[in-house]
Order: structure tokens, then C-alpha cells, then sequence
């Protein structure tokens, strides 16, 4: 709006520059001051202010005052543009590295529910999975032909998946072999939010809505903490050639250690804490916006534990009959309030945007009446996870792309 404005007035200025009453200003004041009333001598005064201000914008100083006003409007107050859009683009990235890039993709019920939650909730203009297979190879074709599954099926053919193969590295910077398979995918991942640009989020985060309003909030990236303030991993968004990705894609190679997070989380959040003192670079979220829970056995009891005195979602349902299930839409905020409308145990999703649901299998904690993320498991609606996905869950299910006794592998 300030430039508008400014620009209005100066072009204002700049026609009465060549109006012949303004052109001898210095002669109409000499011979007419006497007789003038004070209004009129006030008036005078403001036409020669406004035209020296007139003289000095076209002088190489006004130029630069100018283009520099031009320049502040336009960016707002973001001081690093690094390709000249305001957003964060609307792309999701996945990385999926192969043991053997020959070797079938092992994709499951609870990856399609990711995948599909962000597609549905975000509308991104792509997806792009990063793997070290062929893009047209027979390891993309046999996920494509239902070879290698239901979910892996449904993940090749129903997204206009964006393949793109890469290059793994199996040495950091540092000299250090990168054994594990997570941590060539952490390289992967940063590389490609580096080059391309976009949302990045782990095959266990789920979108539980839309992102848009962080994306196009002016930061030139966003990220967000987990149990113990560090910032995660698992999610994240920058635009391309970001500081932030930049500094992280190259720290990680001299902080690689072999260990699990100092390459990761470690770098992200020292050079993430870091850029936030210069204004619009980086976005900090809390914990719950997007990793409310933790790896720790508690919470993943809290998150996957089914509880089975609680009547399934699936009891009123009759085989063979129409695909309906109940929505189940997110309570309205006083609902929270009523506590008869929910079980004791079910939480309150409202503050988080993704929910990180990290597997108890890592650490192998055993999680009552939970084994895998099947289709029932989720539709029975009996756990918390299940509460926070099943949105997604039903719209599958009433669309035909998911059975009721469909498996976790897909087989
Ligand atoms: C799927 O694709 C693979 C690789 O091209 C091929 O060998 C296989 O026969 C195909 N299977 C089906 C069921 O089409």
C-alpha cells in the first residue's frame, strides 16, 4: 500500500514539474510577497518544498532513495530472496532408499495414509519420491503392476508420482562411512529440499490439515521442535537455496559422527536457532504443531494402544452394504469441553498441524491390542492414532481403495 501511494504522488509531482506556473518559483515569491495574505504565502511554501523534493528524486540520490523505498515494499521485510517467490513451494518430497536398488519397494498400509493425507489435505502442485532405483527401471514398474503390493501400487499410480533417482552418498564429507540406511536418507532429504525446493515429511508423519498458511507465511523456511527442544528431522520446508537448508546441507557432512541425530536434528537446530535473528529466514514451530508425541514408551502407549473397552467404529457396519462409515469430523472447540462426547484417553488434536507418529517397533516396546497400522486397526477408531487418521481412512475406504481386512503389507 506505502508504495502505491508513494508512487501515485510522485508521478503527481513529476506532471506539475512542467507546469509553466511552477516553473519560476523563486521570481512569483520575490515580486508578490507584500501583497500576499498568509495563506497564500503558506501555499507557496508547500509548491517549493514539493518541488525541490521533485529535483532531489530525479537527482542520482533521489534514485537510489527510490529504488530502495520500491524494494522495501515489494519484499516486505525479508532481507534474503532466494528465487524471487514469496512462498514456500507447494511441492512434498519422500525419500525411500533401497537396500539393493533392485530390490522391491516395501511400502504399507500407514506410508499410503501419509502420503494420501498430505496429498488431500495440502493439493500440492507435485510429489516427488527420491530413491536410488531407476525412475523407469523394473523395481518402479513392478510397484506400478501391483508386484510388489496393494500400497505400493496405490502410491506409484493414484499421486502422478514425480520419480527421481539419486545419488546415495555412502561417505560424509568428513571421511566417514554413512552405514545406515536412515542416515543416506538424511542426506538425500536435505540435498533435495536444497535443490528443489519444498515440503519434506517422513513416511510416519501424517497431516492432519492444511500447511498452506506456513508456507506462504514470508519465512524462508519452517521447522519445528520435538520432546527435548531439538528441532526435528521428519518435517520440514524451505524454499530452494535456502539459508537454512544451505547451512544444514553442508554442516551435516563435517558433524556426521555415525550417531543418530547429531548430523540431523543436531545441525538443524543449532543453524535453525541460529537464523532466526534475521527477520523472515526461519519459522520455528512448537512441539505439538508438528511432533506432539515422542519415541519414548509412554507416549507411544498414549498414540497406539488400543483401547477395547471402547466400542469399535466398524460394530453398525454391515458387509456387502454401501460403503458408509461415520465422519467423524474434528470436534468443535467446545466439544473438548463436554467430556461425555469422547473417551477419557482421547486427545486433542487441535494444535497439531502433523502429527510425527513415531513407531514403537524401533524400539521394540510391545503396545497393548496393537501389532501393525491395518485398515481395521484404524477404522475401529480405538486408538488415539487411529482418532487422528481415520478422516483420511474413511474418505479411502468409501472411495474403494482400501478393504477392511486389507493387511499392513498390502499382500
Ligand atoms: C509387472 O512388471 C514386471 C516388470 O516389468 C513384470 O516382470 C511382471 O510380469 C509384471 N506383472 C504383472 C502382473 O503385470
Amino acid at each position: 500500500m506505502g508504495r502505491t501511494t508513494f508512487v501515485a504522488s510522485s508521478s503527481w509531482l513529476a506532471s506539475q514539474r512542467h507546469d509553466p506556473r511552477l516553473s519560476k518559483p523563486f521570481s512569483v515569491r520575490v515580486r508578490m510577497r507584500p501583497h500576499l495574505p498568509r495563506w497564500a504565502r503558506n501555499l507557496i511554501s508547500i509548491a517549493l518544498t514539493l518541488a525541490a523534493i521533485v529535483i532531489f528524486l530525479l537527482s542520482p540520490n533521489g534514485h537510489n532513495l527510490l529504488r530502495l523505498c520500491n524494494k522495501h515494499t515489494l519484499t516486505g521485510t525479508s532481507s534474503h530472496h532466494h528465487d524471487g517467490t514469496t512462498e514456500i513451494p507447494n511441492t512434498i518430497h519422500f525419500v525411500s532408499i533401497l537396500p539393493d536398488p533392485e530390490q522391491d519397494f516395501d511400502f504399507q498400509f500407514s506410508h499410503f495414509l501419509s502420503i494420501y493425507a498430505a496429498w488431500f489435505y495440502w493439493r500440492p502442485s507435485a510429489i516427488y519420491l527420491h530413491t536410488n532405483t531407476q525412475a523407469d527401471g523394473q523395481v518402479v514398474t513392478r510397484a506400478q503392476n501391483g508386484t510388489a503390493g496393494k500400497w505400493a501400487q496405490s502410491i506409484f499410480t493414484l499421486f502422478n508420482l514425480q520419480i527421481n533417482q539419486v545419488e546415495v552418498p555412502a561417505q560424509a564429507g568428513n571421511g566417514m562411512e554413512i552405514k545406515e540406511l536412515e542416515h543416506r536418507s538424511d542426506f538425500v532429504r536435505v540435498k533435495a529440499i536444497h535443490d528443489f525446493g519444498g515440503v519434506y515429511i517422513d513416511w510416519d508423519v501424517h497431516a492432519l490439515r492444511d500447511i498452506a498458511i506456513l508456507r506462504s507465511s514470508g519465512f524462508n523456511a519452517v521447522a519445528g521442535r520435538q520432546m527435548g527442544d531439538e528441532i526435528n528431522s521428519g518435517v520440514f520446508m524451505s524454499k530452494k537455496n535456502g539459508r537454512m537448508i544451505t547451512l544444514w546441507m553442508k554442516g551435516m557432512h563435517e558433524a556426521y559422527t555415525g550417531g543418530w541425530t547429531a548430523h540431523s536434528n543436531g545441525v538443524l537446530t543449532k543453524v535453525g536457532q541460529r537464523l532466526v535473528r534475521e527477520v523472515g529466514e526461519v519459522l520455528i514451530m512448537e512441539r505439538n504443531a508438528f511432533a506432539p508425541g515422542s519415541w519414548k514408551r509412554e507416549d507411544c502407549e498414549d498414540l497406539f494402544q488400543v483401547h477395547a473397552d471402547e466400542p469399535s467404529n466398524l460394530d453398525n457396519y454391515e458387509a456387502g452394504k454401501a460403503r458408509l462409515l461415520p465422519l467423524h469430523q474434528e470436534p468443535s472447540d467446545d466439544r473438548w469441553d463436554h467430556t461425555t462426547d469422547y473417551p477419557g484417553w482421547a486427545r486433542d488434536w487441535s494444535s497439531a498441524y502433523l502429527l510425527h507418529a513415531f513407531s514403537p517397533a524401533r524400539w521394540g516396546y510391545p503396545i497393548e491390542g496393537f501389532h501393525n497400522i491395518t485398515p481395521r486397526y484404524v477404522l475401529e477408531r480405538r486408538s488415539n492414532f487411529a482418532r487422528a487418521v481415520y478422516p483420511i481412512a474413511q474418505r479411502m475406504f468409501t472411495d474403494g481403495l482400501v478393504e477392511i481386512d486389507d493387511t499392513h503389507t498390502g499382500f
